[in-house]
């Protein structure tokens, strides 16, 4: 089968901005007859492969990916603070690696519930990186959709512009991903149809990629057929 960026080309018909929903480490979990939290573990191999292999295979520019969602403090307090304290010690490991790698890591979400030493680690890898000029990796993490579209109210509001001057443009320089364009394709493992309240905004003309496979199964052949599969839509924006 030939690969996607072979069948590329050039590489024109490659998205630009990619975001996970890395959805099924509780369910991987379950049926390796582990805990949850061991599904979280697992999860974490296949985001830093996954980052790899868009960035030094087909050279992506933007990746997104959706590791914790204001909806999921919702959760037993035991698995919470399990992610938290593991997305911790995620940066921490891999920020120097990253940084080599010329990745510019971006926050996408709240910092101010998280613990503070997390977002001490998270603020020192946004530093670090600030100048890098490879793949931009946003990292939605406390992040929520409309959460993200009320702040952006709430700056433009506290900002005093005039109704009449707020267009699209200007409102997607007040969301959190400001700076960063559209999604293009928008991939969710897990087998679930909903993107529960993930970049609603920046997704309103995503291609959605579905696939049972749970994050911690996701590789290198599930990467190769999504792309291959965005590659072969027509995308049309409402025109012919
Ligand atoms: C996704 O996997 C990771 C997070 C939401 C933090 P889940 O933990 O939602 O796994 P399932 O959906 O229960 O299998
Ligand atoms: C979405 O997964 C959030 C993340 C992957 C971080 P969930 O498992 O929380 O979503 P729902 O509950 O199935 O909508
Ligand atoms: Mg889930």
């Amino acid at each position: 089968m030939e690969s996607a960026s072979q069948a590329a080309g050039e590489n024109a018909l490659l998205p630009n901005h990619i975001a996970v929903i890395m959805d099924g480490n509780g369910r991987w979990a379950e049926c390796h007859g582990l805990p949850r939290f061991e599904g979280h573990i697992a999860g974490v191999e296949s985001a830093r492969s996954t980052i790899r292999y868009l960035n030094n295979k087909y050279h992506i520019k933007y990746l997104t990916l959706y590791g914790f969602s204001t909806e999921n403090w919702n959760r037993p307090p035991d698995e919470v603070s399990g992610i938290l304290h593991l997305f911790e010690e995620v940066i921490d490991e891999e920020v120097s690696e990253f940084h080599k790698e010329k990745v510019k890591l971006r926050h996408l979400g709240h910092l101010e519930e998280l613990p503070q030493s997390l977002q001490q680690t998270i603020s020192k890898a946004l530093e670090l990186t600030k100048n890098n000029t490879g793949l931009t990796l946003g990292f939605a993490f406390n992040y929520g959709g409309r959460t993200e579209i009320l702040d952006a109210v709430r700056h433009i509001i506290t900002e005093g512009i005039p109704s009449q001057n707020i267009d699209e443009e200007l409102f997607n320089n007040h969301l959190y991903t400001a700076g960063m364009p559209d999604v293009d394709l928008l991939i969710r493992t897990g087998g679930e149809f909903r993107i529960s309240n993930f970049l609603i905004w920046q997704s309103a003309y995503s291609e959605y990629y579905f696939t049972d496979v749970l994050w911690p199964d996701f590789n290198e052949k599930v990467i190769d057929k999504a792309l291959l599969s965005y590659r072969q839509r027509q995308r049309r924006f409402g025109g012919l």
